[in-house]
């Protein structure tokens, strides 16, 4: 008998992505999928049901208990909510989650198996039941980047991102375009005139942004197209005082030590150091690719060629993208990446500050790598074990 698979949450964002994900990889195939609902309880479930036709209210504790499995991609509140219940309530089975809410709880592993299958198997060993998907940034870092950390070369990495507008949510891409649409439209007949001045454009521009409504920008707050912002999440306010490491730091940027070093095995709650990782989030006006300017310091001086071998051996989807113009502006960017599965590593290159420095830059499709993929993944895992 298949297992039985709770889904909730399906038909989001990221459940969508998840959902079709599933389908290419007939997943489905392997389960017999319970969906659930938060507004639609009795309604019909999707195409995939086999036996369990109707949408089950996913606050029924009851309802879920019956699940051996459950993901969710429901957000993190929902997560909040339900799964203390579920758990108080004797729910012994395997939680799959794309929320942050329980990432650094203690018996919670933030799975991304092509980088710390070792992690996930030894949890499974030892009764783990919690498997939660990374921030996204970090776990497409991770899958571009990951051989340098297995290989135990890193001594501190600093990142800087530059996270499309999908990482805020459905809303905010709709916020995003329009916003685009609004400034086009505010100098169109400027633009089709090709001895319109530039200045005059460029002033009908700024206008228009800076005069932005707050119904237009209510999702990101200010004005994201045409601009960015280089802050993502809340003030964290950690730190005793400005001089201390992790003062006016954004949760973006927390997540990317504390995440990295969590899914790698190392760092508080396991017996080895953590490694520093810290720079700034900032959000650009891209629709679903997180990019990362990532800076090196390597315990050693590892020749060029050999971190870019041991890059492009990491897994299947990593790519070395030659450090050429025109390799780069071809294959290193959101537009040739939306879509797919492929990590794209280039820029690699020796830096100025010495042999030990190493630059690269590196960028994935964050409802993909950053979100869906890793807890399907962890789904098959599941259902292999
Ligand atoms: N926090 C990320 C972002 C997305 O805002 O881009 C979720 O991991």
């Amino acid at each position: 008998m298949s297992k039985l698979v709770g889904l909730v949450g399906w038909r989001g964002m990221v459940g969508s992505v998840l959902m079709d994900r599933m389908e290419q990889e007939k997943d489905f195939d392997l389960i017999e999928p319970m969906f659930f609902s938060t507004s639609n309880a009795g309604g019909k479930a999707p195409a995939q049901a086999k036996n369990e036709t109707a949408l089950q209210d996913a606050f029924n504790i009851e309802a879920l208990k019956r699940c051996e499995i459950i993901i969710t991609a429901q957000g993190g509140d929902y997560t909040s909510e339900v799964y203390p219940k579920l758990r108080a309530a004797g729910w012994n089975g395997h939680w799959i989650d794309a929320a942050s809410s329980l990432r650094m709880e203690k018996n919670a592993v933030i799975v991304l198996d092509p980088v710390n299958m070792p992690v996930i198997k030894n949890a499974l060993a030892n009764g783990g039941k919690d498997w939660i998907g990374g921030n996204c940034t970090v776990s497409c870092m991770l899958m571009g980047v990951g051989a340098l950390y297995k290989a135990g070369l890193v001594e501190w990495m600093s990142t800087q991102t530059y996270q499309a507008a999908s990482g805020g949510g459905a809303q905010h891409m709709r916020e995003l375009l329009t916003q685009y649409g609004t400034l086009n439209a505010e100098v169109r007949s400027l633009l089709d005139d090709p001895k319109s001045a530039i200045l005059e454009i460029d002033r009908k521009v700024i206008a228009k942004q800076r005069a932005l409504t707050g119904a237009e920008t209510a999702n990101f707050g200010v004005p994201l197209g045409g601009s960015l912002i280089p802050w993502i999440d809340k003030d964290l306010g950690i730190g005793k005082s400005q001089d201390e490491p992790g003062w006016g730091m954004s949760k973006e940027e927390w997540k990317g030590m504390a995440e990295t070093n969590k899914i790698l095995g190392q760092g508080e709650g396991f017996s080895t150091a953590a490694i520093p990782v810290d720079g700034f989030c900032v959000r650009v006006g891209a629709m679903r690719c997180h990019s990362q300017a990532l800076t090196f310091k390597l315990k050693k001086d590892v020749p060029v060629a050999d971190i870019e071998a041991m890059v492009a051996a990491d897994n299947e989807w990593v790519k070395v993208v030659p450090n050429t113009r025109e390799a780069t502006i071809q294959d290193l960017t959101p537009v040739a990446v939306t879509g797919t599965m492929t990590i794209p590593v280039g820029r690699i290159r020796k830096l100025a500050m010495g042999p030990e420095y190493v630059g690269a830059f590196t960028i994935g499709d964050q409802l993909l790598w950053g979100a869906a993929e890793p807890l399907r993944r962890m789904l098959r895992i599941l259902l292999d074990a």
